[in-house]
């Protein structure tokens, strides 16, 4: 059985890693999306966009894989079991998944702005998070940025057919943790139904796909995801 995971930022909010769109907590309730996570934005503060990325690529060390991440890996055991995350952080590769791959980037790349030329160089140290930190230069001189996919920015090719691929050869996909409003990757799970796959959205708040959805799990997904599989047949009747 193939089974592919469509996962957004609430999948890690248990291992306290702020979502985006969470009224109070989010991250886009603290700083502008646009002028932080855009190219138009590195353009006109590259110190100050990386200060943001830098703190989330550190704060990555003070925090751990929760149930729901640990679940998608275990059931590898089970199935053939393929990730596509729009998540950024690294938590489902470090709870064992083995096929994950990232729609919107990571934090744990970088590379240079003007020759593409991927950096594996000295980061800039961060005690403590501040506003500003300048970027490293590439030996052309360019300057090193997050391989984070900025709004407007193509996603990564590779990532993206594999998700497709991952997507149109699944026998179920479940989508945790995404508000879905983020295209393309909220057109993958439409994808599914429309090849006639069941989708299950594991989410506490309702979203866009919820009514499509094939099933519904209100809840989040560290307590859904654990026993999920062994729920399939009762889920999809
Ligand atoms: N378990 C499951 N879902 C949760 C939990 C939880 N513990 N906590 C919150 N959620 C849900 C919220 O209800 C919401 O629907 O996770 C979703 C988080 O939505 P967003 O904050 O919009 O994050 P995401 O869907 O990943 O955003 C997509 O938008 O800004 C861009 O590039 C960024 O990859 C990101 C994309």
């Amino acid at each position: 059985m193939q089974v592919t995971v469509l996962s957004g930022a609430g999948i890690s909010a248990e291992s306290g890693v702020p979502t985006f769109r969470d009224a109070e907590t989010g991250l886009w309730a603290k700083v502008d999306p646009y002028e932080i996570s855009s190219s138009d934005g590195w353009k006109a503060n590259p110190e100050k966009v990386w200060a943001w990325y830098l703190w989330r690529h550190y704060m990555m060390g003070s925090v751990r894989p929760n149930n729901g991440h640990l679940a998608v890996a275990d059931w590898q055991d089970y199935a053939d079991v393929h990730v596509v995350t729009q998540n950024v952080d690294n938590l489902h590769e470090r709870a064992g998944s083995k096929n994950v791959y990232h729609l919107h980037g990571s934090l744990f790349e970088f590379r240079c702005d003007y020759c593409q030329s991927a950096y594996d160089g000295e980061l800039p140290a961060m005690p403590e998070p501040v506003e500003t930190v300048d970027p490293p230069q590439c030996p052309c001189g360019g300057l090193i940025r997050p391989n984070v996919v900025w709004f407007g920015e193509a996603l990564p090719e590779d990532a993206w057919q594999r998700s497709v691929s991952a997507v149109t050869g699944a026998d179920i996909v479940i989508v945790v943790g995404t508000s879905s409003i983020v295209y393309p990757a909220a057109g993958l799970p439409e994808l599914a139904l429309a090849n006639g796959t069941a989708v299950v959205e594991v989410n506490p708040e309702p979203t866009p796909l919820s009514e499509a959805a094939t099933a519904v799990v209100r809840e989040s997904a560290a307590t859904a995801l654990p026993g999920l599989l062994q729920r399939l047949p009762t889920l999809l009747g």
